[in-house]
């Protein structure tokens, strides 16, 4: 492409779309030429807030009449595979909101059609773009924490309650793209357990635990049911602890120095030692990460580069997600996830 901005359509404009929206609007790599919508007072409001944003109810149209390079898909999951399926086919760079699909099969077919029609396919995980998580990768790979043991992710609040998925499906995906992303590597079985207290057949809670072949482990609860608004990761390393807490607005990253001393570091028949050491709260800049993630799909619609977070990234969550209801459906049993590492 060019060094003209990326002319882009957007589909679905209702709670998620609008900032996908604004964010395209305001950065000068993109066009933000077209929204389709089915609801006619969802495109009303684009028309009110941008006047020079063409507005249809018909993909084909949009995909056709525009001279699009690349399409955002803001609608909810159970219509991704189906809109993306097309956006590809009309040879449209394509962004697509987590979670990438319904089924393992469906996002495998979107990453094939990807690669033969050679356009960028680019999954909303949003947290891979989030400066902290960016900078906790970082400060595993320096070896900061010695070696990652276990972590566990919370993602709880009252609401909002959904009825098309369960609260695994809706919430878990920012949970599990961290974690892949943190280990860099794939949980080989999934265990779940969960609980559908509000909708019948919809679990509202679920607490879930990952098992990867190198022995760790991580666990993920999630619920929109629950009196607390708690966005948290905790990582134990042989070394050091870190937490981070997203509801924090400044201080989010905490470090606590402290782990049991190896044996080997004590003297023959030593009880083990506690160790407590320091707390730092590193400073970190912080800057929105949607408008992060979506400036990343520009780039990689400009010079043909493979996003953070692909198809294949989007797959690997969407095995997990698939694991996860099976394993929950039998009682909790281990289910495998089928992924190499
Ligand atoms: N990254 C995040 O943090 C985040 C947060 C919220 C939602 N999301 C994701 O964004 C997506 C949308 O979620 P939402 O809460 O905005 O859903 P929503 O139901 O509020 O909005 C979906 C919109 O898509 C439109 N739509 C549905 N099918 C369509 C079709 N075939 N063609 C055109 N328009 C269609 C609907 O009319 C509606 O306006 C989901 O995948 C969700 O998981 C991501």
């Amino acid at each position: 492409m060019s060094g003209a901005p990326v002319r882009v359509g957007v589909v679905g404009y209702g709670y998620w779309g609008p900032n996908l929206v604004r964010n395209l609007d305001r950065l000068g790599d993109a066009e933000l030429v077209a929204v389709c919508d089915l609801s006619q007072s969802n495109l009303a409001k684009v028309a009110s807030a941008y006047s020079n944003v063409a507005t249809t109810s018909d993909l084909d149209a949009m995909l056709r009449d525009h001279g699009l390079d690349a399409v955002v898909v803001a609608t909810s999951a159970p219509s991704h595979f189906a809109i993306a399926s097309k956006v590809i086919a009309a040879g449209k760079h394509c962004f697509v909101e987590k979670p990438l699909t319904l089924t393992s099969a469906d996002a495998e077919s979107l990453v094939r059609a990807a690669d033969e029609a050679e356009v960028v396919l680019m999954v909303g995980h949003l947290m891979e773009y989030h400066s902290a998580i960016g900078w906790i990768r970082d400060y595993i790979a320096q070896g900061e924490l010695g070696d990652v043991l276990y972590l566990y992710m919370q993602r709880l609040n009252l609401g909002k309650v959904r009825t098309e998925e369960n609260a695994f499906w809706s919430l878990a995906p920012h949970d599990i793209s961290v974690i892949l992303y943190l280990l860099g590597e794939a949980p080989d079985r999934v265990s779940a357990s969960g609980a559908a207290y509000v909708t019948p057949g919809v679990q509202d809670t679920v607490f879930a635990n990952l098992h990867f072949p190198s022995g760790k482990m991580a666990n993920i609860h999630v619920s929109w049911l629950d009196p607390h608004k708690v966005r948290r990761l905790t990582i134990v390393g042989t070394r050091k602890m870190l937490v981070f807490d997203d509801m924090e607005a400044t201080e989010k990253i905490w470090i606590y120095d402290r782990g049991v001393e190896p044996k080997e570091a004590l003297p023959y028949g030593a009880d083990l030692q506690l160790r407590f050491g320091d707390i730092n709260v590193p400073w970190v800049p912080m800057k929105e990460p949607l408008a992060i993630e979506v400036q990343h799909f520009l780039d990689c619609c400009r010079n043909g580069s493979t996003p953070r977070s692909d198809g294949r990234d989007g797959l690997r969550v969407v095995r997990v997600l698939e694991a996860a209801d099976e394993s929950m459906a039998a009682a909790g049993a281990p289910v495998a996830t089928g992924m190499e590492v």
